[in-house]
């Protein structure tokens, strides 16, 4: 188990679902976290309720990354906290799949996944890195947000929409791997069918096929995502840069998903 205490971790969109699991994760390893959201505050202070009951040091800072402006801010914002960051973990993503974003056309899904997932996840990482090196802080490290299913490719809105997007971080965050190295690592976790707000709410089909395409046969948990964090900022992943993790229970290339059409 890494000993994180003295660490300082930023963990974007731990309002809930997985950033939430990853927050708590960290801060059970002594890390003192700062928790985000876009605007889900009691969510985002729930979390650092949670923290605190477990002995831990968490406090909420309000952003939303549609907002250029504002994403820029939050860096200051973040670094003021708790005095520094050591890890930098870009988890925040849109819900296009459930709620009002559910009803808005493939191309405004897709401006606003592009602003949020992948312009803040670029710029963030970018400006995180650049302080960084400007400090010549040691151990480091970045974790970004991909999906199992983009190196494959899956059929329908959803897909064609995520796969595009969590590719572009992927293929970021191998390049800015570069770029920092060898001061800071970036690595990324691509989780497979996690069950979280959407998952919750997924139709029988839809679990069906979750648990279908995963070799262990079932969903994966926020924990076994922040379990993957956990170890890609830790020393304990201290030989690992570039790097894509994919948690999914093991991808089953043999199943042929049912259509809901
Ligand atoms: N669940 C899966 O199966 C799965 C699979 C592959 C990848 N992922 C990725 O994993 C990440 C976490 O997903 P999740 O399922 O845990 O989702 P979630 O529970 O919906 O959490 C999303 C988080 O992102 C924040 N967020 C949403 N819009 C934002 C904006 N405009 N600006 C800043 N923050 C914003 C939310 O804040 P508010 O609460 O304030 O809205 C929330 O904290 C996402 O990047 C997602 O694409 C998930």
């Amino acid at each position: 188990m890494p000993d994180l205490t003295h660490k300082i971790a930023v963990v974007t969109g731990s309002s809930s679902g997985i950033g939430r699991a990853a927050a708590m994760r960290l801060a059970a390893r002594g890390a003192s976290i700062v928790v985000h959201a876009a605007k889900n505050r009691a969510g985002a202070e729930e979390t650092c309720a949670e923290i605190s009951r477990l002995g831990g040091k968490a406090a909420t800072v309000l952003c939303n990354f549609a907002d250029a402006e504002a994403r820029s801010k939050f860096i200051d914002s973040a670094w003021n906290v708790w005095g520094g960051v050591d890890y930098w973990v870009n988890n925040a993503g849109v819900d296009v799949l459930t709620g009002a974003s559910k009803e808005l056309s493939f191309a405004e899904k897709l401006q606003l996944l592009w602003q949020v997932d992948v312009e803040s996840t670029i710029h963030l990482s970018r400006e995180v890195g650049r302080r960084w090196i400007a400090e010549k802080r040691e151990g480091a490290a970045i974790v970004n947000i991909g999906w199992d299913q983009s190196e494959c490719g899956m059929e329908g809105d959803s897909g064609e929409m995520f796969a595009t997007i969590k590719s572009a971080i992927t293929a970021f965050s191998r390049s800015l791997a570069r770029s920092l190295a060898p001061q800071v690592r970036v690595n990324v976790v691509a989780p497979g069918w996690i069950k979280t707000s959407w998952g919750e709410t997924a139709s029988d089909l839809w679990s069906r096929r979750a648990t279908a395409e995963a070799l262990l046969r079932r969903w994966g948990t926020p924990e076994d995502i922040a379990a993957a964090i956990e170890f890609l900022v830790s020393p304990n992943s201290g030989f690992i840069t570039g790097h894509v993790l994919p948690v999914n229970g093991g991808l089953d290339h043999s199943h042929l998903p049912e259509r809901d059409e």
